[in-house]
């Protein structure tokens, strides 16, 4: 086994019977985050469990108001009470936008309860891959839409050919915008790791391996990137992807304010998990949400409400996993 391939064996051992607070922190960190920056922090004591934006890990071009940001903390959020359930101890997520402190989890003592969500936290990953073109059934559509309910967020599902189609082309106009931003990739270029030796000394960011690419040497890296990384080519590969998967799923929250953005990152972290047991794989395309004069547009295709927004989109099906992704140890995020 590489160093890497044991270091993210280790960061996902699973929780032992009578794990302590910090183990739940741990598995709150393997949740899914924007570009794996891990914008939080936590604090733990008995009943009380605060997880607090990391504002030096904020990617301000791709995500100028931060909504990924709290989306990322609702995923971790999620991922917390989940294993903390295992461990005797069930709570709610408070948050108060007006408050910056961030998220509070209370904490008291029930029943232990772990299910199949418990058990998918370690094995849960984007899976970045083509998909290999099979459907997924309507009792697990149903089933995803079930375990992913948080009110005020609702999953509108893109499943039959003529609309992926449209939802392909307003990928490829975000991703096209994206491209044609110097300070996108730029942004990008900085949480790349392009090999392990690049992912272990950091253990954040985006691993080469971990989204279906071939590792290289970081000098070979600066050298090919610019000429590979092009408009053209990316905006294939995600119509092509897009096109292997059995259908996407859009969240959408009944209003666009930070409350409803952790929500929505809650209920995305369930349907994942959920997908996990299952068996189907799941990758974001949020190209369409995260540019905003096209997230407008995208919005009136999908004839969301007024003061809807929709929040994150994923295309889903099925393929073997990838290399899972690092994160930072755990005592590096509790303080
Ligand atoms: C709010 C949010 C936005 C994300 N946006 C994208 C995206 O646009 N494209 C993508 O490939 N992955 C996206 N991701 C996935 C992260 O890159 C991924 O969760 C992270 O790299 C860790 O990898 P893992 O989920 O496989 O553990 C997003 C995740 C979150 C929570």
């Amino acid at each position: 086994m590489t160093d890497y391939e044991q270091a993210a064996r280790t960061l996902r051992e699973p929780m032992p019977g009578h794990a302590g607070l910090v183990d739940c922190a741990r598995y709150a960190t393997l949740a899914a985050n924007g570009h794996n920056t891990q914008p939080w922090r936590f604090s733990l004591s008995a009943r009380r469990v605060d997880i607090r934006p990391d504002l030096s890990r904020r990617t301000p071009v791709v995500d100028p108001d931060d909504h990924h940001l709290w989306a990322s903390l609702g995923c971790a959020a999620e991922n917390f009470l989940i294993a903390a359930r295992a461990q005797s101890l069930h709570g709610d997520v408070r948050f108060d936008p007006a408050d910056d402190g961030g998220l509070v989890l209370d904490l008291e003592r029930g029943p232990a309860g772990t299910d199949d969500l418990f058990e998918a936290v370690p094995r849960r990953q984007c899976t970045r891959s083509d998909h290999d073109g099979r459907p997924v059934s309507a009792a697990d559509l149903e089933a995803l839409e079930d375990a992913a309910r948080i009110d005020g967020v609702r999953i509108v599902y893109i499943l039959d050919r003529p609309r992926i189609e449209t939802a392909v082309e307003h990928v490829v106009a975000g991703n096209t915008a994206q491209m044609q931003d110097e300070a996108f990739v730029a942004e990008l270029r900085q949480w790349l790791r392009f090999n392990d030796g690049q992912a272990l000394d950091t253990r954040d960011g985006l691993y080469a391996g971990a989204s279906g690419n071939p590792t290289l040497p970081g000098w070979l890296a600066n050298l090919v990137f610019p000429l590979v990384f092009r408009t053209g080519s990316e905006n294939d590969k995600y119509a092509r992807q897009i096109r292997s998967s059995s259908g996407m799923a859009v969240f959408v929250s009944a209003q666009d304010d930070r409350a409803h953005w952790v929500k929505a990152g809650r209920a995305y972290q369930r349907f994942a998990l959920k997908a996990t047991a299952l068996g189907i794989a799941n990758a974001f395309v949020n190209q369409p949400v995260e540019v905003p004069a096209l997230r407008a547009e995208f919005a009136r295709w999908l004839d969301l409400e007024g003061g809807e927004r929709p929040d994150l989109v994923v295309r889903f099906g099925y393929a073997p996993p990838l290399p899972m992704s690092l994160r930072r140890p755990v005592d590096e995020v509790v303080d």
